[in-house]
């Protein structure tokens, strides 16, 4: 028996599935497809894909012509496949044409004619309208947005808006985009979303000025400064059912997603304290440094490590306090947040004077996670315990600037394929701009 071995992930399957399917099918006697996981698709660096993987299985199933379906999750897998179902003939598209040329070590490798004109790709471009994105601001992360965008389908950034025209234009120039403007209205008309990327204090009316108009709002953190503004805020958008998301990447990206998972699986027992870091030093002159109202070490940066608290303990706090240095004008160096829930505790350090280890570590009843420095950027964790023998530890992809993972998310969720709005909620956003007040009050 001759056996044949695909791989895909048949997403919004199409005529070209079909007939890869059909002549591997032919190369022999028994067609095994292997089915790619939502995991290792994010990982492979292929974002928004649609159908979950049992809906792409029931279509390959569909098809008649597949004797086996095997579910495709990690890296090596194919030659582990190759050898365990003694695979005589490897089959994919010609798109991958020389790239499994170091199977032919163990099979043959055929390589089919790729049906003309379909592709997931096409069918998702075609299904939702491409999405008209424009940037507000243009500043370092307004900056790092673009090249990530260009990584997630379904999305065209458009145009920048920007007070200052000449940064508009430039913003346009550098990155090719279709307009740059200083007029909120015209800049408006042009776009279905908007991603935020401007100075703090000026969030909250650029965000009602876009949803006014119908706009769909991705904003920078922290989203908002009041606890009712980020209320006010989110049941706005909902009223009027557009997506309004904050952007803290970390939320979206897949290892802290994972991480959330493993500690609150009971793994390390009962959680009962978070430990979360974010210091970046800042030039004593900088904005960050001399912006007394709107600048400093907790509004700036706390984002982060108020994210792992809240998405590990939940927003019912019972008690919460700050200690922190301070320079001559009053705006503060190092700044930590000290939480007290009903049983565990927390702690949340920002400094853009003071430099520390960037580390998030969650202790419970029965080990602990470390996630070492860039935590933020989640790439590995590693499980703890009492015996170190039994410790074990995790690696994640996190690509690029890591911002293509919530601009995936938020395009998704306003094509309604949001299986992912847990990941940073409404009520979890509103109680991080609540933290961001209780510190503004706090400081006087
Ligand atoms: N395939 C094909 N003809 C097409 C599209 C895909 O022969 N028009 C083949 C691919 O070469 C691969 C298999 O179908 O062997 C599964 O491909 P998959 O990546 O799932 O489909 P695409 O449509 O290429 O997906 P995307 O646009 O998301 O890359």
């Amino acid at each position: 028996m001759r056996k044949v071995i695909t791989y895909g992930s048949f997403d919004l399957f199409h005529e070209g599935h079909y007939q890869l399917l059909k002549r591997a099918r032919e190369l022999g006697d028994y067609l095994i497809v292997g089915v790619t996981t939502e995991q290792y698709d994010e990982y492979r660096g292929k974002l928004n894909v649609m159908d979950s993987l049992m809906e792409r299985i029931r279509n390959v199933k569909e098809t008649g012509f597949a004797d086996e379906i095997v579910i495709e999750d990690h890296i090596g897998q194919k030659l582990e496949d190759i050898q365990k179902y003694q695979v005589d003939v490897f089959t994919v598209g010609s798109d991958w044409v020389g790239s499994f040329d170091w199977l032919k070590d163990y099979c043959e490798v055929v390589y089919l004619e790729r049906t003309k004109n379909v592709s997931s790709t096409m069918l998702r471009a075609r299904k939702f309208n491409i999405l008209r994105l424009g940037v507000i601001g243009t500043g370092r992360i307004a900056q790092r947005f673009y090249p990530e965008a260009k990584y997630v389908s379904g999305v065209n950034v458009e145009g920048v808006y920007n007070p200052h025209l000449d940064s508009a234009i430039n913003y346009k120039e550098r990155f090719g985009l279709k307009f740059g403007t200083d007029q909120t209205e015209e800049f408006l008309g042009q776009v279905d979303a908007v991603y935020i990327a401007s100075p703090h204090e000026t969030h909250v009316s650029y965000i009602r000025q876009a949803l006014e108009c119908g706009k769909h709002v991705l904003c920078e953190k922290p989203m908002a400064l009041t606890e009712q503004e980020a209320e006010e805020l989110h049941t706005m958008a909902a009223a009027k059912g557009l997506v309004l998301m904050e952007a803290i990447k970390t939320a979206y990206c897949p290892g802290f997603y994972q991480l959330l998972g493993i500690a609150r699986s009971g793994v390390i027992g009962a959680i009962r304290d978070v430990e979360a870091a974010f210091t970046k030093l800042e030039s004593p002159d900088s904005r960050e440094l001399t912006d007394r109202e709107f600048g400093g070490s907790f509004l700036e940066l706390a984002s982060y490590p108020l994210l792992a608290i809240v998405k590990l303990l939940g927003t019912d706090y019972t008690d919460l306090r700050f200690e922190s240095i301070r320079d001559e004008s009053g705006i503060d160096l190092y700044t930590k947040a000290y939480f007290r829930y009903k049983n565990s505790l927390a702690t949340a350090k920002a400094g853009l004077g003071v430099k520390s280890e960037g580390e998030l570590i969650i202790s419970g009843t029965k080990g602990y996670i470390f996630v070492p420095a860039p935590w933020w950027k989640t790439r590995e964790i590693e499980v703890r315990f009492e015996n170190p023998e039994q410790n074990e530890k995790f690696f994640y992809k996190f690509l690029g600037d890591g911002l293509r993972y919530e601009i995936s998310d938020f395009v998704a969720a306003i094509n309604g394929n949001d299986k992912k709005e847990h990941k940073l909620r409404a009520d979890e956003s509103v109680a991080l701009a609540g933290i961001m007040e209780a510190w503004q009050n706090a400081r006087g």
